[in-house]
């Protein structure tokens, strides 16, 4: 299909009354060629960042690692200075849910669990991506709820189709994660991204099969469910206005991918 052909099958599916993505966001195949290059670098600061990370660092020397290899290939990193962010990447340790800022004082330890998420700019696009990390040997329900969020993200992966909803995949997700005795984030979603750092649609991790947003060929999103030991609720820290941790106290678990959807398959733009 063509891109005219979409946009008209979606204008087609508007006058229905079905919510679908703005024209804008509906990618061209030289746009997703530029978000497929920002997301190349995105996996490979992830990548290196893999290589290094261990006990007895601070969180500030992932953010100098992140900072050198970003401009080392070119790229920027998006969250330094984005609504005010002082750091060019997000640490987020045990019951930090997202959005960690890198400190000289936060020493990583033994037993700590940690995700890291980076979004890189090349030649003006975007790619955003989060891995989890285990300092040594952690506790086995820490484990299991890294492993679970990994499977939530993949089968929310697998729930993209296009002509599908997000609700199915958001669906997909608080069933895997409920399953397991575990909570999905309710106040944090992925979201398109490509052209800037954080589009519409707002990606849901939970919802309804067949509600939602329409997914189309050529749209560029990110799914990146937060998954809470035994409860949803988080705080945002008074103190820095950015830092969000669960209200009980519990560890959460992330991962991100940036995708693309195409007529036949789905893409992972960054891992
Ligand atoms: N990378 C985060 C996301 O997945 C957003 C971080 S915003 C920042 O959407 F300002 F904290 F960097
Ligand atoms: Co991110
Ligand atoms: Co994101």
């Amino acid at each position: 299909m063509t891109r005219e052909e979409v946009l008209e099958k979606v204008r087609y599916y508007k006058t229905l009354g079905y919510k679908v993505p703005q024209e804008k966001y509906i990618k061209t195949p030289e746009q997703i060629e530029g978000i497929r290059e920002a997301g190349r670098v995105n996996t490979l600061v992830l990548d290196y960042v893999a290589e290094r990370i261990r006990a007895g660092i601070s969180t500030q020397e992932i953010d100098d690692w992140v900072t050198e290899v970003t401009a080392a290939n070119n790229g920027i990193c998006a969250p330094y200075k984005y609504e005010g962010y002082p750091k060019h990447v997000c640490v987020s340790i045990n019951d930090v849910v997202c959005h960690g800022i890198p400190s000289k004082k936060r020493i990583l330890k033994e037993g700590d669990i940690v995700n890291i998420d980076c979004t890189t700019i090349v030649n003006g696009y975007y790619g955003d991506a989060s891995r989890m990390f285990v300092i040594g040997q952690t506790d086995p329900e820490n484990e299991r709820l890294i492993r679970v969020a990994k499977q939530c993200l993949e089968l929310g992966l697998e729930a993209v189709k296009p002509w599908g909803f997000l609700g199915d995949v958001g669906y997909v997700i608080e069933q895997h994660a409920s399953r397991n005795g575990f909570k999905v984030v309710r106040d944090f979603g992925g979201h398109g991204c490509g052209i800037e750092f954080h589009e519409d649609p707002f990606v849901f991790h939970y919802g309804k099969r067949g509600t939602g947003c329409l997914i189309v060929p050529g749209m560029t999103f990110t799914i990146e469910p937060m998954i809470n030991m035994k409860k949803s609720g988080v705080r945002i820290s008074a103190l820095d206005g950015w830092t969000a941790y669960t209200k009980d106290g519990l560890p959460s678990a992330q991962w991100e991918y940036t995708i693309a959807v195409f007529d036949d398959h789905t893409e992972i733009l960054s891992r």
